[in-house]
């Protein structure tokens, strides 16, 4: 076997970390010695071993003059575990052949150097942007402290998220909404606006065996989420935030007494400040969010800058009708190249239904 074949297995090890590591990245370890793989392991979730420590736990012998391949650049700082570097020059291990350099500022590149400057031989950009792809989210993050965001919205082929009776139950087939439920899965939070919320009364929770709950934000400016939605009437259960104005401690209360954090923010135009909130989220650790709209905050969170992914689920059939509604509303660009663009797209059947995903790209916009 190869570098590569090693670095592809420690990657496919890191994904069984997907939804359970946040706010820590996914990370997957091999030790190799003499063509023989000796230790396997994966971050399975937050505050437990280090991948490369899992893997050392799970040698079959001495990790001694071994090679280690391993997705991200192993840390070199205390934080909720000592760090890996001491594992790795403790294990005598000769050779680290690493994929991301980590880029959250107190590891960047200090991990490699710490290990060569012990003679540990140490490779890096194995398979790296298939190791960067894995925890893009992380990256964003740990980089910008702010949730990576990714939109999600399904619509049919002619651009309606709704009939023009406003009726949207449903527009995809089973199999894409129960992939939906894998999207919260791994999603740290789930953002919708208060007009979701009284238009469709949503429970916005994880429905997969197996999976977590998002922690729920509303976008709400005047508090008008109803007292009576399933989302206050389950806060209590699972974790949730009303994102609103200056509010009075009476007017919080019964919202508190439901269950609900309210989080008074800035406004902007009139509205919750977005970019605030995304700041907010980002100190209480929130590293990912699935914005689930609707059309009106989909745009706002577009114009601000603030959506990193899109994915489309589109379901081959028409609605119709000029007052149906699209996934994306607000005042729209002016002009086709003022559009925003997306890169590296894919598209992925499921079902009967498509899902068109990429990257959004503002760097080309004069904004
Ligand atoms: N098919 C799909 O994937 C999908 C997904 C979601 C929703 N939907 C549909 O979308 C429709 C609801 O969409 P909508 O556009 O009316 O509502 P929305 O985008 O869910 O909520 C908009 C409301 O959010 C509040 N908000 C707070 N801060 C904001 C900000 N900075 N920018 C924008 N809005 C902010 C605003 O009211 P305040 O400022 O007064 O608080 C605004 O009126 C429903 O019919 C629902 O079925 C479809």
């Amino acid at each position: 076997m190869k570098d590569t074949d090693y670095m592809a297995l420690a990657l496919s090890l890191a994904e069984r970390g997907r939804g359970w590591t946040s706010p820590n990245p996914m990370v997957g370890a091999v030790l190799v010695k003499e063509g023989r793989i000796i230790g396997q392991g994966w971050h399975k979730r937050r505050g437990g071993l280090h991948a490369e420590r899992e893997a050392l736990a799970n040698c079959q012998e001495s990790p001694d003059r071994a090679t280690l391949y391993v997705t991200l650049e192993p840390c070199c700082h205390y934080g909720r575990q000592p760090p890996c570097t001491d594992a790795i020059l403790e294990a005598g291990i000769s050779r680290v052949v690493v994929g991301s350099v980590d880029p959250n500022p107190l590891v960047a590149g200090k991990g490699i150097d710490l290990l060569r400057t012990h003679g540990v031989a140490v490779e890096t950009g194995v398979l790296r942007a298939e190791c960067d792809r894995l925890n893009r989210a992380f990256f964003h993050y740990i980089t910008t402290k702010r949730p990576y965001v990714t939109m999600k919205y399904a619509m049919t082929l002619d651009g309606k998220i709704s009939t023009c009776t406003g009726a949207s139950q449903w527009i995809t087939g089973e199999a894409a909404r129960e992939r939906v439920h894998w999207d919260r899965h791994v999603n740290a939070s789930i953002l919708v606006g208060v007009g979701t919320v009284l238009a469709d009364d949503p429970l916005l929770t994880c429905r997969m065996d197996g999976g977590k709950n998002p922690l729920r934000v509303v976008c709400d400016t005047r508090l008008r989420t109803p007292l009576d939605s399933k989302l206050l009437r389950t806060a209590h259960e699972v974790p949730t935030i009303l994102a609103t104005g200056p509010v009075t401690p009476e007017k919080a209360a019964p919202y508190e007494a439901a269950g609900c954090q309210v989080w008074p923010l800035p406004l902007r135009e009139g509205h919750v400040d977005l970019a605030a909130l995304m700041d907010q989220l980002g100190t209480a650790e929130i590293d990912s969010l699935l914005l689930e709209g609707g059309g009106t905050l989909n745009w706002s969170m577009l114009e601000a800058g603030l959506v990193q992914r899109i994915q489309a689920y589109i379901a081959p059939k028409l609605f119709g009708g000029e007052g149906a509604k699209s996934p994306v509303g607000g005042a729209g660009v002016a002009l086709p190249d003022r559009a925003f663009r997306l890169e590296d797209t894919t598209v992925t059947r499921i079902g009967e239904d498509f899902l068109i995903e990429g990257d959004v790209q503002y760097v080309h916009r004069d904004r």
